[in-house]
């Protein structure tokens, strides 16, 4: 017994000291970088960056510390004057050349954004550009559980963090293609790439950690053709978006200015698909890295709504606990894999108790939806089926039916219709559908995914 125990301990701390050693490597990395001479962007990528939101935060710093590199700018934003101003300054203080394109990025998708896009290609059209830094992001309305927030300004953040950065990279990425060089810098956050959730923020951190895998598709897809593709994401950076509340509640050490930040993140393009270029913020990287995510979990879940109700700063005994159980990763991991066979052993809970007699599942006419659907019908639950094929879902909803007792509702909806009128009709249908009903399971099965190709290659509306 006692030998079991040992060998235990023995292999939980070699876990330990395996992922301390890794998370040190990446600190001595970092440092050696800041040791070495920065890279001539201009000579190695390309003699014009695309930068979009430069006109206040991160973005404005980024805009100069590239100029003050040599790099001539077009610069993105919504604001035509403060856009002006930024040129103009720039072009003043550093001698590099401006372009400026009016583009408010929330339009993305719709006839007026399709025509800034357009404007965006025109202007960078012939030009060499080396640089682009994906930098807009929205977070607004900020610190809200999911059901307290207008599904506009959630669309808002998914249309300004997650498609614009998408269609910006399309419209410049093939030039830099044909040229055989170049640099993509998306800006993603720290609370998406080094927390496991980030409560209250959902939307935005979910869009950010699309930023994340983005960027590390592309650098596998680009590298060996001359482009370096790379999420940046740091922890909190002091500009609008970090209320006055997140700046007085949080350590001031880990907050940085958007100048040091810029300063930082121009040294580290091109170095690794993903990076925080802050030192501040890879000490608190190194420190997350040691925070069990249930820990995590209910500290962000106590803490997120402070910067909502601007409540007094956390107490320092829980900061205090934080530091004490990061030392026990290695065990909170071991627990992590009980749970789940706990969970295997159990009795499956009863859903239609617990939750609800009706499940709306999107996607069920096949796959995993279909299973899904299926399964759900075996545990007596009723569903709302949604898919866009009238006959497939009339198909799937008989089989169902013909195999368990339950009753079912179709709703017609290409999903893909999504912010268009039709798709505006199908969503009524589906409200009027659930109306009344006790829905107390949604699965969310719909997916698509482009054919296989590079980013390049493929039609953007794909
Ligand atoms: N601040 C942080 O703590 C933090 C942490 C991690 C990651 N980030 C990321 O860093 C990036 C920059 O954020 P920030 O903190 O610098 O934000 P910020 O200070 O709030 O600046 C926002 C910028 O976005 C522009 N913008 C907002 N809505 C727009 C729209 N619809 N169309 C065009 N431009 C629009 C603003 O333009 P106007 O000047 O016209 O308003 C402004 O230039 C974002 O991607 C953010 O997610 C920030």
């Amino acid at each position: 017994m006692a030998d079991a125990v040992s060998l235990w301990l023995v292999v939980l701390g070699s876990i330990g000291a395996l992922y301390g050693v890794a998370n040190f490597f990446r600190v001595l990395r970092y440092l050696a970088l800041c040791l070495r001479q920065p890279r001539d962007l201009r000579r190695r990528y390309g003699s014009w960056a695309v930068i979009t939101s430069p006109t206040s935060g991160l973005g404005r710093s980024m805009a100069v510390e590239l100029a003050r590199a040599g790099l001539n700018l077009v610069l993105v934003g919504r604001d035509p004057a403060k856009l002006h101003d930024v040129s103009e300054k720039i072009a003043r203080c550093h001698g590099v050349q401006t372009k400026a394109v009016v583009f408010d990025l929330s339009l993305v998708s719709t006839a007026e954004g399709d025509e800034a896009m357009r404007r965006l290609r025109d202007a960078v059209e012939g030009l060499d550009v080396g640089v682009l830094v994906n930098n807009a992001g929205v977070a607004k309305p900020g610190a809200l559980y999911f059901h307290e927030a207008e599904v506009e300004s959630l669309m808002r953040i998914v249309r300004v963090n997650l498609q614009v950065l998408t269609e910006v990279t399309a419209s410049v990425l093939p030039g830099m293609v044909e040229r055989g060089r170049g640099a993509v810098v998306n800006v993603g956050s720290g609370s998406a790439v080094a927390l496991p959730s980030f409560p209250l923020y959902s939307v935005y951190a979910a869009t950010k950690r699309y930023v994340a895998a983005f960027s590390k598709g592309l650098y596998v897809e680009y590298k060996n053709k001359g482009i370096d593709v790379q999420c940046q994401a740091p922890f909190f950076v002091e500009t609008n978006m970090a209320s006055s509340v997140v700046k007085s509640s949080f350590y001031p050490q880990f907050v940085v200015t958007p100048d040091a930040c810029a300063r930082a993140a121009v040294r580290w393009i091109g170095h690794g698909p993903l990076c925080m270029p802050n030192l501040a913020h890879q000490v608190q990287w190194w420190f997350a890295g040691f925070v069990p995510g249930v820990i995590n979990d209910a500290y962000r879940l106590a803490k997120n709504p402070q910067h909502r109700d601007m409540l007094r700063p956390s107490p320092a005994w829980f900061f205090l606990s934080l530091v004490l159980v990061g030392g026990v990763y290695a065990a909170a991991f071991s627990f992590r894999l009980l749970a789940y066979l706990a969970l295997c052993l159990r009795r499956p809970s009863d859903l239609r108790c617990g939750y609800g007699a009706w499940a709306v599942v999107t996607g069920p006419t096949s796959g995993i939806g279909r299973s899904v659907a299926l399964e759900l019908a075996r545990r007596g639950i009723n569903l709302v089926l949604l898919d866009l094929d009238a006959a497939n879902l009339q198909e799937t909803s008989d089989m169902i039916k013909s195999r368990h007792a339950v009753k079912t509702k179709a709703v017609v909806f290409d999903l893909s219709l999504v912010g268009t009128p039709q798709g505006d009709e199908a969503m009524r249908r589906l409200r009027a559908a659930i109306d009344g009903l006790d829905v107390g399971v949604l699965v969310n099965n719909a997916g698509v995914w482009s054919s296989m190709a590079y980013l390049h290659e493929v039609d953007v509306e794909a």
